[in-house]
């Protein structure tokens, strides 16, 4: 089906959002992985999922409306040295993956397509859900202190 440019441009621009996320979070979650902090491991490596689960629809998408998807592009990739800076700079990915999917979201409205609308309010769902979980982590560092809480992430 033929699709709207503009409608795949915003989906390119979505996927160079998640496919950056998925290399910032794989190095995340094997950081701690090398650290021995195991759950978190395993929490960032459910996000990277996430965001390859993402990827994948949105490039089934763009094919879908006869267009190109772009994966030659990413964003700059901040990856941090600490816990306490992977947390911070996930959380900086998620609001703004939700400001970007809200006005995508806008544009899809505008220019009639429905279908995509409805896959990037599916997306936009899990990103929220990302940025629940860092802002959950920063609470939990703040209550009980970072030793406290990498205790709680072997
Ligand atoms: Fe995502
Ligand atoms: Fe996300």
């Amino acid at each position: 089906m033929k699709g709207n440019p503009k409608v795949i441009k915003e989906i390119n621009a979505m996927l160079t959002e998640e496919l950056s996320a998925i290399n910032q979070y794989v190095v995340h979650a094997e950081m701690c992985a090398n650290w021995g902090f195991h759950k978190l491991h395993d929490a960032i490596e459910k996000q990277a999922m996430d965001e390859m689960h993402h990827a994948e629809w949105l490039i089934g998408r763009i094919l879908f409306l006869d267009g190109t998807p772009n994966i030659y592009k990413l964003n700059p990739i901040k990856i941090g040295k600490t816990i306490a800076e992977m947390i911070s700079l996930g959380a900086v990915s998620e609001v703004d993956a939700v400001k970007e999917y809200n006005g995508a979201i806008k544009v899809c409205a505008a220019e009639g397509d429905s279908g995509t609308k409805q896959l990037l309010e599916k997306i936009l769902g899990d990103e929220e859900k990302h940025v629940d979980w860092a802002e959950e982590q920063t609470d939990q560092i703040a209550r009980m202190g970072m030793e406290n809480y990498l205790t709680t992430q072997v």
